[in-house]
């Protein structure tokens, strides 16, 4: 397998409902693992980008979390109707989101 240009985690990590930290599984993980997977698929970019999902990633109260490297840019609370323009704007593009990047003091 080539080296691939960007490297996507989606936390997909769940915790027992009456946790107070909740998690990106309750948030709604699964249909942006499902927008990613389709639309990289759908764009035939499995070549250039990786997808994997992952434990809790450290965001827990700003899930969705989504994390992109190699620039390390932390996504907070993603929706599946933003996958399209993470995969164009950012992991095409080049130009990360700023308005959904989560917040410094969480993430910098
Ligand atoms: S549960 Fe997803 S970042 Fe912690």
């Amino acid at each position: 397998m080539a080296k691939p240009e960007k490297h996507v985690f989606v936390c997909s990590h769940s915790r027992p409902a009456d946790d107070p930290k909740g998690s990106c599984e309750a948030r709604g993980s699964q249909p942006v693992i499902d927008a990613f997977s389709e639309a990289l698929g759908s764009r035939n970019l499995w070549g250039r980008i990786k997808l994997s999902t992952s434990s809790c990633l450290g965001t827990c109260e700003v899930g969705p979390s989504v994390l992109v490297y190699p620039e390390g840019v932390m996504y907070q609370k993603v929706k599946a109707s933003d996958v399209i323009d993470i995969i164009e704007k950012h992991l095409v593009g080049g130009e990360p989101i700023e308005s959904l990047k989560a917040p410094a003091e969480l993430w910098s």
